[in-house]
């Protein structure tokens, strides 16, 4: 049986570079790899397995020579490459919002809902990064009691805006330290030594787009539509890794012993719940490693049916490309891609 053709649309990128490294640390058994990238990158050499790969151009011709590509770019690369790449008989798993809350997109994290990858029509998406390690610990505590309320704070870092935000915490750090003028692009304010209530582009109803989509990303992989959920996302001077404050509110009371007990046994989820001795889930320790962290669990002081704890989790991996690529695993699995 042979192996699926992939390629990395965006392989430069913050999240690209970490595919690229995953797809060699688990062995993704590939019969090619192309990677592309924008005009600036065209030519540069990536490394995989010790050998170099040419960025190229992404064209309706290198779609039809591969069987999978991760679409991991900009907005407007995943509304174009999300439709072409199944056009040219090419499954896109897409990194992007754009196409999360289309009905006819499975929205997946295989610990949760991998039997939805079958359904596919050629384009699959990953949550955002926020998302994720929210939806697994709900799913892991309300399989059996549900979920009725969410409340959510995030302190999610500048990786997550990509390559570029990342660089422009490194130089703000060092402007600040050596008392010289701020230069902020990234972000409407400076982030070094500082904190944002504001991810992503305002709505309506006075949330952030970020913050919906927490909430509708989070309905739509649990399949439960009615989970009242509401979050604060905002963005910390923290290189990688996502950490949130979680109150969840159940049917039923839920003792901490049985929540800890639930979350260590979902694939995915680490407990790390010792505050006595100061050991609780902390992005410097996450950055670099795929499970969901979970500790300071503890009952909600507000709610008898109510728990609070504290996730961390690493956004480019298991926020993005990990995510990606066990999909990709599942779609070989099920053999479900196009030809
Ligand atoms: N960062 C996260 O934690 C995270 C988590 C979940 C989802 N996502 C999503 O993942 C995607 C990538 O995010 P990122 O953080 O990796 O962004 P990034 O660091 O800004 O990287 C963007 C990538 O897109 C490439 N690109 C730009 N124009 C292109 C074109 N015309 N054709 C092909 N590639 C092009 C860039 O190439 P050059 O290097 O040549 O400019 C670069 O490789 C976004 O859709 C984002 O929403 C990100």
């Amino acid at each position: 049986m042979s192996n699926p053709r992939v390629a990395i649309i965006g392989a430069t990128g913050a999240v690209g570079r970490i595919a690229l490294q995953i797809l060699e640390e688990r062995g993704f058994a590939m019969d090619s790899l192309r990677l592309t990238a924008s005009h600036r990158s065209l030519g540069k050499a990536m490394t995989y397995k010790g050998e170099e790969i040419i960025i190229e151009a992404t064209t309706p011709k290198l779609l039809a020579e591969c069987d999978l590509a991760f679409v991991s770019a900009n907005d407007d690369i995943s509304l174009e490459i999300g439709v072409l790449g199944p056009q040219q008989g090419c499954v896109v798993i897409d990194d992007s919002g754009v196409w999360r809350m289309d009905p006819s997109v499975p929205l997946v994290v295989p610990e949760i809902n991998a039997d939805d990858v079958g359904g596919h029509k050629g384009l699959l998406a990953i949550p955002n990064c926020s998302t994720t390690p929210l939806a697994m610990t709900l799913a892991a505590l309300g399989a059996n009691n549900p979920v009725k309320r969410v409340i959510a704070s995030t302190y999610q870092s500048v990786s997550g805006t990509g390559a570029a935000a990342l660089a422009e915490l490194n130089t703000q750090a060092a402007q600040v330290l050596a008392g010289e003028p701020i230069t902020a692009e990234a972000y409407p304010h400076q982030i070094a030594f500082n904190v944002l209530p504001h991810i992503g582009s305002l709505k309506e109803d006075g949330y952030y787009s970020e913050e919906v989509k927490m909430r509708q990303e989070t309905q739509k992989i649990l399949h439960q539509p009615n989970i009242a959920i509401s979050t604060t996302c905002v963005r910390v001077p923290v290189p990688i890794c996502h950490s949130e404050t979680v109150n969840i509110e159940f049917e039923r009371p839920v003792s901490p012993v049985e929540a800890r007990k639930l979350l260590a046994e979902f694939p995915g989820i680490t407990v790390i719940d010792d505050p006595a001795n100061s050991e609780y889930p902390m992005p410097i320790n996450a950055a670099g490693t795929d499970a969901t962290y979970v500790g300071r669990i503890r009952q909600d002081s507000s709610h008898p049916n109510g728990l609070v704890l504290w996730i961390v989790s690493d956004n480019l991996r298991k926020g993005a490309a990990t995510n990606a690529i066990q999909i990709a695993e599942e779609i070989v699995k099920q053999r479900a891609w196009l030809r």
